[in-house]
């Protein structure tokens, strides 16, 4: 089997952050935002990173850049791509995540059996969920069953190939990569992980991210 490869989506604007540059690149903790989730990788021993990127930015050292697309489903599909064809394993990381340990990797590399075709970063669900129609609540969801995704979610690579080469409008409406796959009757497990390996998509979540940052130095 060849040497997993990461995938890091990091040509996103950032609208609802609200900062000058593209989000991936906006300073946190010290550094850019994308450095960390890099570093993470790197410590678990996926060594191969392609980034996908926002125009007139350039990949850090040691990973291979690739232009973005306009939505995120484009911009995994573009980093696959560069990745080449001889990979097994493939792990799509959002760049917004830049509190993704190491641990977390290994762990959803380590889920990813003969018999599964994505493991997928998730935290147990805090708050009791309800679905409503409108204001009109339906049903009350069993909490216990319930995990908030994240990445990084690791796929067999023709899985992912495959369910990437599905039409605009299917990607669009997917949430995420994974949802993909088990639409088409795969196998996708959760693989536990900490609630703060949360996307950084606010303002309020950029100061969070540096507190948790500043006391894990
Ligand atoms: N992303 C990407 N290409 C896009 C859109 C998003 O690579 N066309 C990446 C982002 O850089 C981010 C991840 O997908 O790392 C998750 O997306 P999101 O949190 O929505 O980031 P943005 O799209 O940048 O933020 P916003 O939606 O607020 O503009
Ligand atoms: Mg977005």
């Amino acid at each position: 089997m060849s040497e997993a490869v990461a995938l890091i989506v990091a040509a996103g604007r950032g609208e609802r952050l609200g900062s000058d540059g593209p989000k991936a690149f906006v300073v946190c903790g010290g550094r850019p935002m994308l450095d960390w989730s890099i570093d993470a990788f790197r410590a678990a021993g996926v060594t191969r990173i392609v980034v996908a990127l926002p125009a007139g930015y350039d990949a850090p050292e040691g990973c291979i850049g690739v232009p973005g697309g306009v939505q995120r489903s484009h911009s995994v599909r573009a980093a696959l791509e560069a990745a080449g064809d001889s990979l097994d394993v493939v792990l799509v990381h959002d760049a917004a995540r830049p509190l993704v340990t190491a641990r977390i990797v290994r762990d959803c590399l380590a889920a990813l059996t003969a018999d599964v075709d994505a493991a997928i970063a998730a935290a147990p669900v805090a708050d009791t969920v309800k679905e409503a129609d409108g204001y009109d609540v339906v049903r009350t969801l069993d909490r216990a069953r319930l995990w908030a995704v994240q990445t990084p979610q690791v796929f067999r690579a023709e899985a992912l190939r495959d369910v990437l080469a599905q039409d605009d409008a299917i990607l669009a409406a997917a949430t995420d990569d994974a949802s993909l796959v088990e639409a088409r009757g795969g196998r996708v497990l959760v693989v536990p992980s900490p609630r703060d390996n949360f996307k950084v998509t606010t303002p309020e979540d950029l100061q969070l991210a540096e507190l948790v940052l500043a006391s894990r130095a």
